[in-house]
C-alpha cells in the first residue's frame, strides 16, 4: 500500500516537472498573447487553439526550439491548405497590427504572417533585434511606414519578403548589410529613392524582386558584382540612365525584367550572348539597333522589347536562335524584311505591328 502511493506520488511529480520543463516560458506565452490581441480574426478562428499554458503544444501556427522550448516560429498564413480554410470555405482575412510584443520572443527564427489582406500598422522597429532571425514573410498585407532603418542588423536573415503591403520610404544603406540574405521581396509597395550604392554586397543573394515601387535613379553597375543573382526584377519604378553592360556578364542571371522604367541608351550587346532566357525591357527609351549577336546559343522563353524606341531591321542571325517562345518588337521605329527560320514561325502578327516599316511574314508581303 504504501509503495503503491509512493509510485503514485512520484510519478505524479514527475509529470508535474517534465510538463514545467516542457511547455514554454510563461514570458513567451505573454508575448504571444499581447501579440494575439492586437489582432482581429473574425472567420477561422485559428486564435481559439491559444489556450492553456504550453504555447509549445497544439497553438496554431506556433512552434517552439526542441531543447530549449522557446518559441521559434510564427507561421500564420492567410492562404493555406489546411483543413481550417477547408471548413470555413475561405482564404483568410485578418485585422489589427503586429504588435511590438512579438520582440519579446528572442529566440524566434521565423515569422511568417502573409496574405491576411487587412493586417496595417508598420513593422515593429524592434525586429531589428531579434539576432536569430532567419525568415521574415509578411507579404499580402496592408503594412506601411518604412522598413526599419537597422534591418541591416539581421545577419542570420535569408528571407525578407515584405510584396504586396504598403511600405513606403527608401530602401535602407543597412540592407546592403544582410549578407546572408538570399531572397529579397519588395515588389507592390511605394518605396522610392535610389537602389543603394552598396547594393553588390548582397553576395548570397539569388532573387532581387523590386518591381513595382517608385525606386529612381540608376541600376547600379555593382549589381553584378551579386555571382548568385538568377533573378532580378526592377520593373515598373522609374529607374533612368543605361542598362550597365556587366549584367550580362552574370554567371546565373536567367530572369531580368526591367520594363515599364525611364532607361535609354542602346541595349547592351552582352544582354544577348548571356544566359538570360528572360528578357522584358519593355517600355523604356531604349534606341539604337538590335544587336546582330544571336546564335545556336541563344534561348529566350521571353525577348519583350516592344514599346522602345529600336530603329534598323531585325537583325538577320535572330533566325538562328535555337528558341525564342514569346518575341514582342511591336511599337518600335524597326524597318525591313522580318527574318524567317524556326524561331519565327509560330510567331503572330502583335510581334511585329506598330513599327515604321517591317515587312514579310506575318506582316504584308514586302
Ligand atoms: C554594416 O555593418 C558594419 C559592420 O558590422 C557596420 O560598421 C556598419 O555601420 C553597418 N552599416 C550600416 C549602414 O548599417
Ligand atoms: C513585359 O513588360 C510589359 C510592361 O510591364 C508587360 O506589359 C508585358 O506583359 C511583359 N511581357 C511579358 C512577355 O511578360
Amino acid at each position: 500500500m504504501m509503495r503503491t502511493t509512493t509510485v503514485l506520488f512520484v510519478t505524479v511529480l514527475l509529470l508535474v516537472v517534465s510538463s514545467v520543463v516542457n511547455s514554454c516560458p510563461p514570458s513567451d506565452r505573454a508575448a504571444l498573447l499581447a501579440f494575439k490581441a492586437a489582432l482581429r480574426e473574425p472567420y477561422l478562428g485559428i486564435f481559439n487553439s491559444w489556450v492553456g499554458n504550453d504555447c509549445c503544444h497544439n497553438w496554431y501556427g506556433i512552434s517552439c526550439d526542441q531543447q530549449s522550448r522557446r518559441v521559434a516560429d510564427i507561421s500564420l498564413r492567410g492562404e493555406s491548405e489546411d483543413p481550417i480554410f477547408e471548413k470555413a470555405h475561405r482564404t483568410g482575412y485578418m485585422t489589427g497590427f503586429i504588435s511590438p510584443e512579438i520582440c519579446k520572443l528572442t529566440r524566434l527564427s521565423s515569422i511568417t504572417i502573409a496574405d491576411w489582406k487587412g493586417i496595417s500598422g508598420e513593422i515593429p522597429r524592434c525586429i531589428s533585434s531579434l539576432p536569430f532571425l532567419r525568415i521574415i514573410d509578411l507579404i499580402g498585407n496592408r503594412i506601411s511606414g518604412d522598413i526599419p532603418s537597422d534591418i541591416g542588423r539581421l545577419h542570420r536573415l535569408t528571407v525578407f519578403n515584405i510584396a504586396d503591403n504598403q511600405i513606403s520610404g527608401q530602401i535602407p544603406q543597412s540592407l546592403t548589410n544582410l549578407s546572408s540574405l538570399m531572397h529579397l521581396d519588395l515588389r507592390n509597395n511605394r518605396i522610392s529613392g535610389p537602389i543603394p550604392r552598396s547594393f553588390g554586397r548582397l553576395r548570397m543573394l539569388s532573387r532581387a524582386l523590386l518591381s513595382g515601387n517608385q525606386i529612381s535613379g540608376q541600376i547600379p553597375g555593382f549589381i553584378s558584382l551579386i555571382y548568385r543573382l538568377a533573378d532580378l526584377d526592377l520593373s515598373r519604378n522609374q529607374l533612368s540612365g543605361p542598362i550597365p553592360a556587366s549584367l550580362g556578364k552574370m554567371a546565373v542571371l536567367a530572369t531580368l525584367n526591367l520594363d515599364a522604367n525611364r532607361l535609354s541608351g542602346n541595349i547592351p550587346v552582352s544582354l544577348f550572348s548571356s544566359g538570360i532566357s528572360d528578357l522584358n525591357l519593355s517600355r523604356n527609351s531604349l534606341e539604337g539597333n538590335i544587336p546582330d549577336v544571336f546564335g545556336p546559343r541563344s534561348y529566350f522563353t521571353v525577348l519583350d522589347l516592344s514599346h522602345n524606341n529600336l530603329k534598323g531591321s531585325i537583325p538577320k542571325s535572330i533566325s538562328s536562335a535555337s528558341y525564342i517562345g514569346h518575341l514582342d518588337l511591336s511599337h518600335n521605329h524597326l524597318c525591313g524584311q522580318i527574318p524567317s527560320g524556326s524561331p519565327f514561325d509560330h510567331l503572330q502578327a502583335s510581334s511585329f505591328v506598330y513599327n515604321d516599316c517591317l515587312c514579310g511574314k506575318p506582316l504584308k508581303p514586302c
